[in-house]
């Protein structure tokens, strides 16, 4: 069994703005279970409540480029596999990678300083086997590990795995940020760290990472064609000997509406009644209470980014509300999105609930009270979303991308192809027709709840993927 040591900008319930937080809470338990001894990296963020948090090193000192920092870390209750990077000037601050007026100027440094951090951190209370990074935010650690650390004894044997969640997010920084981040002038090539001018960190960990994994195996195909590759398809194509898709699981002690604490009634495949009870709350919860129970709500939990494919419900608004059927949506995100779901709450005021911003329980209150579930992505990774929607009987309606694709079946959901408001009406007209054959329904509910995508299957796969790079 080996000691995998994670780098990651979010885990939950620490700090989250999305499906990488899930992973990355949930995965280390199951690897535990597995046998191997992991522990977690992420930076102490002003919002980040941790359990009696504990001091565990003094302060010492990162040398990145320029300046040298001197950040501690921290951990909760005895036993916990998560540690927080503690260095107030880069993370004592209300949001994660930005605020209101957009990302914050100096990411580079912030996310820099987390991806070497985690070797002093390595050195004082973890020596890992392997590093696995998350996301372009810990693309710079297999990037200090091959061109700095190898020579050194304590990581001589290392391996480094880089996660693409997203790869739509491939942290481009100017020419500048090679020298603030600490790394010689020499890597900034088209086949090293270079991108368009700049260097992106995502890149950084494609290039230099021991094995690339994706989280789902579509998106491991996708992301090698121009259309989804953002620009780094080819260096992925080249590296497809060492590329994986491993679908992400459910942590169903979170997700289970059986045992949800933040739902109005638990309710289960064989007794669907709370689920009734669920919708009707939900309803009021949004001002909708005159909306008929026979009639389908369709729920939608969402960053409001262009991934999501936010654009093609407003472009099938005026035919899709001429159907019968009612809408709640959580979001936040971008403020043109945000603008879009307004524009639509205020066309069909009856019909919509809007609550922008962030809300972990109503997410869970949309899972339960809905019928259905609306994913029109552009692309998706994997989505975590519609998995819930299976367990919690809320049908998916998804665009057939990436771990959509992947996840949802004709038994279980409803699926198009095209990226375009007429193809997402049609999908829901389908699912609108199955809606009014109850028999047929509520057996899709059942064979979605009964699918099974608990972590230890993924974590199995990731397991074997520690084995092959420790003993090649
Ligand atoms: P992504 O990571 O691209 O946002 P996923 O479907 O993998 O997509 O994961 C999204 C996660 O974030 C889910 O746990 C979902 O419930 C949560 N989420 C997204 N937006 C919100 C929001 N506005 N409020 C609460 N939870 C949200
Ligand atoms: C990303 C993706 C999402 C995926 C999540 C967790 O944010 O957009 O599809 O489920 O990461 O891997």
């Amino acid at each position: 069994m080996s000691r995998i040591l994670m780098v990651s900008s979010e885990a939950a319930p620490y700090a989250k703005t999305g499906g990488l937080a899930d992973v990355v809470g949930a995965l280390p338990a199951a690897l535990q279970q597995l046998g191997h001894e992991v522990a977690v990296l992420i930076p102490r963020y002003a919002g980040t409540v941790a359990r009696s948090p504990r001091q565990v090193t003094d302060p010492f000192v990162v040398q990145l480029g320029p300046y040298a920092w001197r950040p501690s870390v921290y951990t909760t209750a005895e036993d916990s596999p998560f540690f927080f990077l503690d260095l107030p000037e880069f993370y004592a601050r209300d949001g994660i990678y930005g605020d209101r007026r957009g990302d914050f100027g100096d990411n580079d440094l912030r996310f820099g300083m987390l991806s070497l951090a985690v070797f002093e951190f390595a050195r004082r209370m973890f020596r890992p086997d392997i590093i696995h990074c998350h996301d372009w935010q810990a693309g710079l650690t297999p990037c200090y590990l091959k061109t700095w650390l190898t020579q050194e004894p304590t990581f001589y044997k290392t391996k480094s795995i880089e996660t693409i969640h997203n790869l739509g997010y491939l942290g481009y920084f100017g020419r500048g940020s090679l020298e603030r981040v600490g790394l010689p002038p020499w890597l900034f090539r088209t086949d090293l760290v270079e991108f368009y001018g700049g260097i992106s960190l995502l890149k950084a960990g494609l290039v230099y990472a021991d094995a690339i994994t994706t989280v789902s195996p579509r998106y491991a195909q996708e992301i090698q064609t121009p259309e989804h590759g953002y620009g780094l398809d080819g260096l992925l194509r080249s590296r497809s000997q060492d590329l994986i898709g491993i679908l992400n699981g459910v942590d169903y002690s979170t997700w289970n509406p059986e045992t949800d604490t933040a739902i109005p009634a638990n309710y289960s495949a064989a007794d669907l009644s709370g689920k009734a009870v669920c919708k009707r709350e939900l309803l009021r919860e949004f001002g909708l209470e005159h909306a008929p129970l026979d009639r389908p709500l369709v729920g939608i939990v969402s960053r409001l980014a262009g991934q999501k494919g936010s654009d093609l419900i407003l472009d099938a608004a005026p035919a899709l509300f001429g159907e019968d059927l009612s809408m709640v949506v959580l979001g936040s995100g971008e403020p043109s999105f945000e603008q879009m779901f307004r524009q639509i709450r205020d066309a069909f005021p009856e019909r919509v609930g809007l609550r922008l911003g962030y809300d972990d329980g109503l997410a869970h209150r949309i899972e339960a009270g809905s019928d259905m579930f609306l994913m029109p992505s552009r692309y998706e990774p994997c989505g975590l979303n519609q998995i819930y929607s299976l367990r919690y009987g809320t049908v998916p309606v998804v665009r057939a991308t990436g771990g959509l694709d992947d996840t949802i079946d004709g038994e279980t959901g409803f699926k198009f192809w095209e990226y375009s408001g007429y193809a997402l009406l049609l999908a829901m007209q389908a699912a609108l027709r199955a809606w009014n054959d109850r028999e047929r329904w509520t057996r899709m509910m059942r064979t979605g709840m009964g699918r099974d995508f608990s972590w230890m299957a993924s974590a199995v796969q990731y397991s074997t993927l520690y084995e092959r790079l420790l003993n090649p």
